[in-house]
């Protein structure tokens, strides 16, 4: 059926008449309930942090295991959905082709639910592999990797399909992510099954070390900043309506990004037992990563050069732009981390939890919010970002805004705070503070962290009911939904 002829499809809860919506409408779904859920957990732990008797002297209620619940709920299930939900619907518009397979897609998506539940279920029961961001046990790792190859032959099997022989920048960064993931999970998640709940991992000592920081920054490099420039290098001009603001500098940007990441997980284990000159060799690349980091956040705000006046009108955008402005910062920030020196000081402090933050949720989180305005209304027969209201979207935008801020800077103030109290000494040598003393001292900026958490979370609230009145509208107005109003990819990105 042919996609620009105009024509336009009634949206009554059933399949477009050309691609597979219905997958990509599943996990736009499934991003905003376990967006919410896993920052319920996540201001949970964080008012424990300021509180601790809200562990309640229960075990599946203690941090320690609800915290591993939290990174993987935002990460995997939060992030995971808005990945998948984003790039089967770019690979499908980008390539003017339905995904190859309906059946492969719904196994896709339940087999990824499945993996979310079972996280939920065992790590509050504490089974886990105490590798970070890889906890869960090796059955579920199995049905992971499993799920994750079938994703892979969804999306490079729909490729194969496409109607041009260009391949769309987007695709680069999602086909990358797909490959390393599925490469890092396999090779970090390599154990010793003992029982059905317990596994012992195939490396030891310091190269288990390495090998977990390999994973674990790579998928901070791949899963949580490739696949995310993929939703930006399409969302960006989509909703901007310009092309992409120079199409070399984001082949320069994906050939760099993806070449020198892979080199920087050392920075992870500085002054450790890892031999001396691979922690340089980690500093050294970090450093240099800040130059491809950069041209792709400065490719896609100048994305929008003769068009900045839309941000004063379309909040949706602003959630794009606002994501890279915080991308650049934590981008910035990282390299700085690395130095060694530096990271003699801001190590096991809130420093490092906040330049996380200001990349999960300034950049993840804020992107894919953006991405997912877009996106809802298209699956209900209306024009890209026609939501509800367009107030609401703004308010959510304020929110995460502040929420993020509140949240990053409460831990910029404790992290230095707690670095500079643990290496003070007095004139006869001794320490200057006790650990409990910087414990103390770091409670207001607990507080203020939990302020700002929540305040995020409620925009995640507003988002899940300007979703839910969208919905109502379409179906109580089918007629009036005109999908055909969002042109076929090429004509704005090329
Ligand atoms: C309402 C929003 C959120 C709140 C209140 C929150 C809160 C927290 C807290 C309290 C911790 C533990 C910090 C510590 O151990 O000292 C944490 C860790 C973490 N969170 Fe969040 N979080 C939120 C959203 C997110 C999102 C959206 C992501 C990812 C997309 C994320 C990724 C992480 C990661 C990776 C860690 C582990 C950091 C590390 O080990 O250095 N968080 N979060
Ligand atoms: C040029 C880019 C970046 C560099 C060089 C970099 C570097 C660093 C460094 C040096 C640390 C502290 C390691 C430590 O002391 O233990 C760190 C931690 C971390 N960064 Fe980044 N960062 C970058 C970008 C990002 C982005 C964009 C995100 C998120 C979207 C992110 C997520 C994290 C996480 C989750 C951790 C905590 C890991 C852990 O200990 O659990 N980073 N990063």
């Amino acid at each position: 059926m042919a996609m620009n002829s105009g024509l336009q499809w009634k949206f009554r809860m059933t399949e477009h008449p050309f691609y597979n919506y219905k997958v990509v409408h599943q996990f736009a779904i499934m991003t905003v309930v376990w967006g919410i859920v896993g920052m319920l957990v996540g201001v949970f732990i964080a008012a424990q942090l300021a509180w601790p008797a809200l562990n309640f002297d229960t075990a599946w209620l203690s941090f320690g295991r609800l915290r591993p619940l939290h990174t993987n709920a935002v990460i995997f299930a939060f992030g995971g959905s808005a990945l998948m939900s984003t790039s089967l619907f770019i690979v499908q518009r980008t390539c003017h082709a339905r995904l190859i397979s309906d059946r492969l897609a719904a196994f896709v998506f339940w087999g990824w639910q499945v993996v979310i539940v079972a996280a939920a279920i065992t790590l509050p029961m504490g089974f886990t592999s105490s590798k970070e961001y890889a906890e869960l046990e090796w059955p579920i790792d199995i049905l992971i990797a499993v799920v994750w190859i079938c994703y892979a032959i969804l999306f490079f099997g729909t490729i194969t399909k496409r109607k041009d022989k260009h391949i769309y920048v987007a695709n680069w960064f999602f086909g990358a992510f797909i490959i390393a993931v599925a490469i890092l999970h396999i090779i970090n998640s390599l154990a010793l099954p003992v029982t059905m709940t317990k596994s012992y991992s195939v490396y030891s000592g310091t190269i288990d070390a390495m090998v977990q920081w390999w994973y674990g920054h790579n998928a901070v490099g791949f899963f949580l900043t490739a696949g995310f420039l993929g939703i930006m290098y399409y969302f960006v001009p989509k909703q901007a309506e310009r092309p992409v603001y120079s199409y070399r500098l984001s082949v320069v940007h994906f050939w760099a990004l993806i070449a020198i990441y892979v080199w920087a997980g050392p920075h992870h284990l500085h002054y450790t037992s890892l031999p001396d000159w691979t922690q340089s060799v980690g500093m050294a690349m970090s450093l240099v990563l800040l130059a491809p980091s950069w041209g792709g956040m400065i490719n896609g705000i100048m994305t929008l050069s003769g068009a900045w006046d839309k941000l004063r009108t379309d909040p949706i955008l602003k959630f794009l732009v606002v994501s890279l402005s915080f991308y650049g910062m934590s981008t910035f920030e990282g390299p700085m981390m690395s130095i060694k020196s530096v990271n003699a000081l801001s190590h096991y402090t809130d420093w490092t939890i906040g330049h996380v933050h200001s990349g999960a949720l300034g950049w993840v989180a804020m992107i894919s919010i953006g991405a997912i305005y877009h996106l809802i209304p298209l699956m209900y027969g209306r024009k890209a970002g026609a939501m509800y209201s367009v107030k609401l979207i703004d308010l959510h935008f304020w929110l995460s805004t502040i929420g993020t801020v509140l949240y990053i800077v409460s831990m910029w103030v404790n992290g230095l705070m707690q670095g500079l109290m643990w290496r003070a000494v007095n004139s006869d040598g001794t320490l200057t503070y006790s650990f409990i003393e910087s414990v103390e001292a770091s409670y207001a900026g607990y507080v203020v962290r939990f302020i700002g958490g929540a305040i995020f979370f409620s925009g995640m609230i507003v988002m899940a009911w300007n979703i839910w009145k969208t919905r109502q509208l379409a179906l109580a107005n089918p007629t009036q939904a005109e999908e055909e109003q969002h042109p076929d990819a090429q004509e704005v990105l090329a």
